[in-house]
């Protein structure tokens, strides 16, 4: 087995390829002078299974590019198999299409993946599991879930949680949790009755004195869950926490969540933290480097990978 990594998240790839006793692949992954990708595996991957991790999150394009040359490189230098491992799938928000004369985005990024060369995806919370289906080649789509219910169990009194998604998209992923923690589930309806009119947030659930948890797939400006947490606060809620899986958090989104009514956002490092999220004290990181790592040696070994999700 041999792990190559891009640039996007070079502490997760350190920290899968630790926790599979496996060191990274040298190789240069560079730019030239006109920013063009260069890259030049610097070992043999000849017959090699070989597992490509890769995030395509900020700065998106330059990551799919990277992820993108990285497959070329690695078809041309005869690997056996690679299997592309993008923790954060970027453009996974655009997987349908949004109006007249709009792309599906989402496709689009599955069809130059394949056709650069990959054998196999592993993913953690897509957008949408549909996206799946946007691939012709196999898809491993790992769930956050069993992480963040273990920390909330860990963290607080589960006589009084509540779990809470914050748009009815979200209700199968939130009810997930509340399934592993035997919690209860409350649904945030937002609803913009008119054009130009703010948007309602409308509480489905009794959140009056209990402990609410907000659980999503992306935070990324944050206004879905700072706007959440305070609905749920006007509607009674004695405190408001938050697990997403994906820090996107793009500009002004770590200063909005730090001056929220929220107590703490935990993020997975599915996207390498920046400066500013590392020292905000209402955002705590959980890592997914061993659940993608026991994914890998499992894909590798031909071993069952749902499985760890039993
Ligand atoms: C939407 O469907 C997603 O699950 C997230 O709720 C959304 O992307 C969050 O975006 P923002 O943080 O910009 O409100």
């Amino acid at each position: 087995m041999k792990l190559l990594a891009g640039n996007s998240n070079r502490p997760l790839a350190e920290a899968i390829g630790a926790g599979l006793g496996t060191p990274l692949t040298e190789a240069k992954v560079q730019r030239f002078a006109d920013m063009e990708v260069f890259v030049e595996i610097l070992e043999n991957v000849r017959g090699e299974d070989v597992f490509l991790i890769q995030s395509t999150s900020y700065p998106a394009n330059d990551n799919l590019m990277e992820l993108l040359v990285c497959l070329d490189a690695l078809k041309r230098a005869s690997a056996k198999r690679i299997t592309v491992v993008t923790p954060y799938f970027g453009y996974a928000r655009q997987d349908r299409k949004a109006g007249p004369r709009t792309p599906i985005s989402a496709k689009l990024v599955a069809n130059l993946i394949t056709v650069a060369g990959a054998d196999r995806v592993l993913t953690i919370d897509l957008h949408a599991s549909q996206i799946q289906g946007f691939f012709d080649i196999p898809v491993d789509n790992l769930y956050a879930a069993p992480l963040f219910a273990e920390d909330i169990r860990e963290h607080y009194d589960l006589e009084n949680v509540l779990i809470v998604s914050p748009d009815v998209g979200g209700v199968a992923r939130a009810r997930g949790i509340a399934k592993r923690l035997d919690a209860g589930l409350a649904i945030i309806d937002k609803r913009r009755e008119r054009a130009g009119v703010s948007e309602v947030m409308n509480v489905i659930g009794d959140v009056a004195g209990r402990r609410c948890v907000l659980v999503d797939d992306i935070v990324d400006s944050g206004g879905t869950l700072c706007n959440a947490a305070q609905a749920l606060l006007d509607n009674g809620a004695v405190a408001v926490h938050a697990y997403i899986t994906h820090g996107v958090l793009s500009a002004g989104a770590v200063a909005r969540i730090a001056g929220s009514a929220l107590e703490e956002l935990v993020i997975t490092d599915s996207i390498r933290a920046t400066e500013g999220m590392r020292v905000c004290r209402k955002i705590r990181q959980v890592s997914v480097a061993r659940l993608l790592a026991d994914a890998i040696a499992r894909i590798n070994e031909e071993r069952s990978v749902s499985s760890l999700f039993d």
